[in-house]
């Protein structure tokens, strides 16, 4: 597929993924979700030899300012509820995605915009960003997993306020309340994003995969966490990279993993 709205930059193994709509605030049309779609489905680029995957925003004011409220307008029961669950359908790509994926928010993320970096296995926030949704403002809620994931990342207490309210919090704020993992200056989100996926290449692949899967089966809820747990720990002893990992640690050496 051909992407009119992603940038794809590949650098030192880490990939970094930029939705390029600056003049409508990288807004997530349709066409952008279809790419983001293709991107992290099973069509998408070889992404086998990757450290990671960045995400993040063209130009200086926006990661994603939210779905794109022009489309809005024709949505009906019917099409929203398709919208909806497309949308989460992507996002769970994101979340499932075997390699990790950070969010560098190098502006407003908003709607559609805070739920993609939710998405995201970890949140870097420049100093500058901007986390809300909206939607309320629209009369609609959010519907590419923002009602679940704010509760997961920020607790009931807040994540309803911001909800109900619509209101946006600063990166502090949301460094504060457990929503982002670092806040950096502006303009070093994507750096700090690189210097994290440079460190987890230096561990397991096969164990980093698992500890996504471990992590999100805590929140399905037709899935036991523990048990999802159990079947992982069991996978990741049965690999080369295992043995080596407590080899290199007896032998008080570096691990030479190769993901098999
Ligand atoms: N969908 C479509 N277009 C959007 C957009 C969105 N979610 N957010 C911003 N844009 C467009 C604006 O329409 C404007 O386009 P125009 O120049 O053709 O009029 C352009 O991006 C710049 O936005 P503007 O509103 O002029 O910038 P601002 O600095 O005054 O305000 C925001 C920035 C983010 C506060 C404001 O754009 C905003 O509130 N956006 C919508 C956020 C939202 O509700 N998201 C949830 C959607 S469900």
């Amino acid at each position: 597929m051909k992407y009119e709205n992603l940038l794809i930059d590949e650098e030192d193994g880490i990939l970094t993924l930029t939705i390029n709509r600056e003049s409508a605030l990288n807004a997530l049309n349709t066409q952008t979700m279809l790419e983001l779609q293709h991107f992290f489905g099973e069509n998408g680029p070889s992404t086998k030899h990757l450290k990671g995957v960045i995400v993040t925003g063209a130009g200086k004011k926006a990661f994603v300012a939210g779905a794109d409220i022009k489309e809005f307008l024709a949505l009906d029961a019917e099409s929203g509820a398709e919208m909806s669950q497309r949308g989460q359908d992507v996002f769970f790509l994101i979340e499932n995605f075997p390699k990790p994926v950070i969010a560098a928010v190098n502006g407003f993320a908003l709607g559609g915009g805070c739920e993609l970096a939710m998405a995201c296995h970890m949140r870097v926030a420049s100093e500058d960003a901007k986390f809300g949704q909206p939607e309320v403002n629209l009369g609609i809620i959010p519907g590419y997993g923002g009602t679940q994931r704010l509760i997961q990342y920020i607790g009931k207490t807040k994540a309803i306020e911001l909800l109900m309210t619509g209101d946006m919090i600063g990166a502090d704020e949301a460094w504060r309340l457990g929503l982002v993992n670092h806040v950096v200056p502006h303009d070093l989100a994507v750096e700090k994003a690189k210097e994290i996926l440079n460190k987890i290449a230096k561990k397991g692949p096969i164990a980093i995969q698992k500890v996504i899967e471990a992590v999100n089966a805590y929140f399905q809820y037709d899935q036991d966490g523990f048990d999802a747990e159990v079947e992982a720990f069991g996978d990741t002893t049965d690999t080369e990279d295992f043995k080596e990992g407590a080899a290199a640690f007896i032998e008080k050496r570096k691990a030479e993993f190769k993901g098999r």
